[in-house]
């Protein structure tokens, strides 16, 4: 890609395409979690407070299947890159898996949650979890039993973005990997980047909704393209 020696600050989105290959259900693909679940029912704020028992229970049984996966390529790939790379990084992930910190990656920020902590509505403590939660356990800080996933649902404001937008603003390549561009206000970074004049970079299995806005789009399977772009940027 012309322009990549001058590049110094990155910012990388991912999606739940980057570990479709570890075996985790992507949402919006064939076969999707979201053809076999409507997430107006299992993952939105306002089915949490009609049915809160239905959203729990949704979120362990995707806790259960997540948490067994292995890192892919990809994972490795950005993880080596992260340990490598001497100017500004920062891995905003929409996954709630931790496969980005298995594969070697420290600046990561979850901006849709993760499953590895808990959230405490009473006191507001975020314990690290591996437990289920439609048993309505104990928070171990406070005693109340008001734990829930600590992951944003529909109709949530997602995480730290008072630290991505600066991030965004300060970089020189915008790079978004495996995701659909479905879900604002991530779908939007790569408007946002472009405005300000950063390269934008789609590495994607298919064109995404937003594929028209990046700079350059290279397809294929997380695993091989993101891999091959990594050793470029290493050099
Ligand atoms: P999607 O399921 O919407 O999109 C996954 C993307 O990954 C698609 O564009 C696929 O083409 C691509 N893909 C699939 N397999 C791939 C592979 N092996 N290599 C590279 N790309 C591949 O998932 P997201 O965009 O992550 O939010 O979805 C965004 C948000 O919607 C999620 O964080 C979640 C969901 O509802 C919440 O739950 C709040």
């Amino acid at each position: 890609m012309a322009g990549m020696r001058d590049v110094r600050n990155i910012v990388i989105l991912t999606g739940a395409g980057i570990s479709a290959e570890s075996g985790i259900d992507t949402f919006r693909t064939a076969g999707g979690l979201w053809e076999k679940y409507d997430p107006a029912e299992v993952a939105s704020a306002e089915a949490f407070a009609r049915d809160p028992g239905r959203l729990l229970s949704f979120y362990d049984m995707r806790r259960a299947t997540v948490g067994e996966k292995e890192p892919n390529p990809a994972h490795e790939a950005l993880g080596r890159l992260d340990a490598e790379w001497k100017g500004e990084l920062l891995i905003v992930t929409q996954n709630v898996d931790n496969l980005h910190e298995l594969g070697g990656a420290n600046r990561v920020l979850h901006m849709h949650g993760q499953h590895r902590t808990a959230w405490c509505t009473s006191c507001d403590a975020r314990p690290h979890w591996t437990g289920t939660f439609a048993d309505r356990p104990p928070c171990p800080a406070c005693g109340m039993r008001s734990l829930r996933p600590d992951v944003v649902l529909f109709g949530e404001m997602p995480y730290h973005l008072d630290r991505i937008y600066p991030a965004i603003r300060a970089a020189d390549l915008f790079v978004s990997i495996g995701t659909s561009g479905a879900v604002y206000p991530a779908a939007g970074f790569v408007r946002d980047a472009r405005e300000l004049g950063v390269r934008t970079l789609e590495l994607n299995l298919e064109p995404s909704d937003g594929s028209h806005w990046f700079d350059e789009t290279r397809l294929g399977p997380a695993s091989e393209i993101v891999p091959q772009w990594v050793k470029e940027m290493l050099g």
